[in-house]
């Protein structure tokens, strides 16, 4: 049989074409079959959760490690929340994404993982939509034996029903910052006008943090723009988690910096988490701060904050964590976990942060009013909600406990010194100052191993995890009476 040339080449074509399809489809079962194979490794896993600490209204991972916030979003009218996720033990591991979904950002329902790593371990990114579908950028993160030991490139990963997502073919879309630093990581994009924009941390070859910006139309071709913010050398190594947003008239440049050193009452976690104020020309590309780098929050866990925006409001969550430290619930089967969400106000230079509008609906009616004279103590279950209403020009120093032990945690306010102290004991302290632009109150969250303080109007807020045995007691170590209002509050995250 005789086969002219042109035949052959179609032939030849079509096998090629058939071999690719294969191959094609195969990877894409491989990649399902991945998935079901984690869905059901968490199922069984999760039988075997010790659920003591577990958290009741903040959002944990089902089995397993949880660190930085991803993709927080608002798409087709649901927030999204993702997350740096390891199924298989509850340390860090290769990174998956976790994926919960909320209506009001308070009650949240678990999804399947959305991302899992195959060449690439999936690091953190954002989430946003384009053309009818969901699209999650992120860092691929390639590790090898030998110099240089890691990259970092961007990769995309799209869906059509905000629940499943497949990775783009064309991986990774982003591969080099203009000094070609291999730490260039954690991409947030944004919308404005008829592009997208991304930012993302990296640093300078001599060790400098920094955050790069650069802009597309179809999400695939990136280009650099500029050098959004970089360290003048007091702020750390590198810069992680960039967000950047307009808030009240200015524009803010949130990241969590690594290698800042402690300095008096300021930066004692181990890595932060602030922002700087300043102004932004989205013709020049140039951000000018005004206003020195702050921290967001001022307690002892707390790290990646990042932020979504729906209806002219900003809205913040962040890892309720830090690294290089134990982290007790560990033993339990997980580890990590995410603040209460956050809504974001710029006032006299500085972000005010509040509990979302919507944390009331946990509070379980009636709640409790007592005027709690000094040494008095009152006891609660694992969740609870406590306002506090006292005289501020009088020392102010409250106990917590857990009523079986442990969790042991004093809130102090000395008018002398103006500071609101938070204490987990042994000289574990933070403190800060706080001047009231209104309310005096302070406004308690604690869950099953968890304290946030929001104080007056959310100048000052606290974020760390204590550990108590059974529920919660509080004692009035105050030398006034003080006033209290507290709520038991519902379940409304997966535990
Ligand atoms: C990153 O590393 C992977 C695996 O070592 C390699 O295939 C890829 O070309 C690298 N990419 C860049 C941008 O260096
Ligand atoms: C505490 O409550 C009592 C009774 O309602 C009230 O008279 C007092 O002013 C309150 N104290 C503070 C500091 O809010």
């Amino acid at each position: 049989m005789k086969i002219t040339n042109d035949k052959m080449i179609l032939r030849v074509g079509v096998v090629f074409v058939a071999l690719f399809a294969i191959v094609n489809t195969k990877s894409v079962n491989n990649y399902e079959n991945a998935k079901h194979e984690v869905e059901e490794y968490i199922l069984n896993k999760k039988k075997e959760i010790n659920l003591q600490y577990k958290l009741h209204y903040h959002v944990t991972p089902p089995v397993g490690w949880m660190n930085d916030p991803n993709g927080f979003s608002h798409v087709n009218g649901e927030y999204h929340l993702f997350y740096q996720f390891y199924p298989y033990d509850s340390v860090w591991g290769p990174m998956h994404w976790g994926h919960v979904a909320s209506p009001d950002l308070v009650h949240w329902k678990q999804l399947p993982t959305a991302l899992i790593p195959e060449d690439e371990q999936c690091f953190s990114g954002s989430a946003f939509s384009y053309d009818d579908k969901m699209v999650l950028m992120y860092t691929g993160r390639r590790v090898s034996e030998e110099d240089p030991y890691f990259n970092e490139t961007q990769y995309l990963a799209f869906s059509d029903d905000g629940i499943n997502f497949y990775k783009y073919d064309g991986n990774p879309v982003l591969s080099m910052t203009p000094n070609n630093a291999a730490d260039f990581r954690d991409p947030k994009v944004w919308q404005h006008g008829d592009y997208y924009y991304v930012i993302l941390g990296s640093k300078t070859d001599d060790e400098r943090g920094r955050v790069l910006l650069y802009r597309s139309k179809d999400v695939i071709n990136w280009e650099f723009l500029s050098v959004l913010g970089e360290s003048k050398g007091d702020l750390g190594y590198m810069w992680e988690c960039p967000d950047f947003f307009e808030l009240d008239g200015k524009f803010v440049l949130l990241m969590s910096p690594q290698g800042v050193e402690p300095e008096g009452d300021r930066y004692k976690n181990i890595y932060q988490t602030g922002y700087i104020i300043g102004d932004f020309d989205y013709e020049t590309f140039e951000f000018k701060p005004e206003v020195e780098f702050q921290e967001l929050d001022f307690g002892h866990d707390y790290y990646a904050a990042s932020t979504t925006e729906n209806d002219g409001r900003r809205y913040v969550i962040a890892w309720f964590n830090t690294w290089e430290i134990v982290h007790p619930e560990a033993e339990d089967g997980w580890a990590g976990a995410m603040t209460i969400v956050r809504e974001m106000k710029l006032v006299n230079n500085r972000i005010l942060m509040t509990p979302v509008a919507d944390m009331v609906s946990l509070r379980e009616e009636p709640g409790t009013q007592k005027e709690l004279q000094p040494n008095e103590n009152m006891q609660f279950g694992k969740t609870v909600e406590i306002i506090v209403d006292a005289d501020l020009n009088q020392k102010i120093e409250l106990q917590l406990d857990g009523v079986e032990g442990g969790g042991q945690v004093w809130l102090r306010w000395d008018p002398e010194v103006g500071k609101v102290v938070v204490d987990r004991g042994s000289d574990d302290i933070r403190q800060v100052e706080w001047e009231p632009l209104g309310s005096h109150s302070w406004r308690i969250f604690l869950d099953a191993s968890s304290l946030e303080l929001f104080c007056g109007e959310g100048e000052v807020v606290f974020s760390s995890r204590v550990y108590p045995l059974g529920g919660w007691k509080l004692r009035n170590l105050s030398p006034q009476t003080v006033n209290i209002t507290a709520y038991n509050l519902q379940t409304s995250a997966p535990l």
